[in-house]
């Protein structure tokens, strides 16, 4: 798809965001501060975010990426995981992060076709009991 803009997000994309993933506003605006969510927009809309954190304040984590149902398999999620991944490759990081729930097979499937590797396991940590697989990638 042409036209995306992806960018670190503003208190303007606090509404999208929040509709759509657990946020408090409090959190939101900490994330902003220290510039860990990117936003994706098609024609000024925003259609996705990604919000990241370190582990041991040291190895970045890709916490979530969500994009906008209307606009999935459309190459989205692959630019904002190819611009997340230049910016922290531009501030000398070289390994990434993330996770998905274990019942959450597409979104497994998706990180293992954008180069993920599956690197653990966590049992139980979820609120419904489910667990949490783990993967890594190279940078
Ligand atoms: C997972 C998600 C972020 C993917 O974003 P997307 O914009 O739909 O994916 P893209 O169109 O960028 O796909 C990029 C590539 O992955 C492939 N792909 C897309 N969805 C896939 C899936 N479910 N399984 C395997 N491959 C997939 C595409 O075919 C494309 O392949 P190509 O580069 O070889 O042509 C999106 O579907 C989403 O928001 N899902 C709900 C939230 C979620 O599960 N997030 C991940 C866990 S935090």
């Amino acid at each position: 798809m042409q036209n995306i803009n992806i960018d670190f997000a503003t208190k303007q994309d606090e509404l999208f965001i929040r509709k759509n993933v657990e946020l408090t506003s409090e959190f939101f605006n900490k994330k902003l501060k220290y510039n860990e969510i990117f936003v994706a927009k098609v024609e000024d809309k925003q259609v996705g975010f990604l919000i990241f954190d370190y582990l041991w304040s040291e190895v970045p984590f890709m916490a979530s990426i969500w994009i906008y149902p209307n606009f999935r398999k459309k190459g989205i999620g692959k630019s904002m995981l190819n611009y997340f991944e230049q910016y922290l490759s531009d501030n000398n990081y070289s390994m990434l992060f993330s996770s998905s729930m274990e019942n959450a097979k597409e979104a497994q499937a998706w990180h293992k076709h954008m180069c993920f590797k599956e690197c653990g396991f966590i049992s139980e940590i979820n609120d419904d009991n489910t667990g949490e697989v783990f993967f890594r990638k190279s940078l």
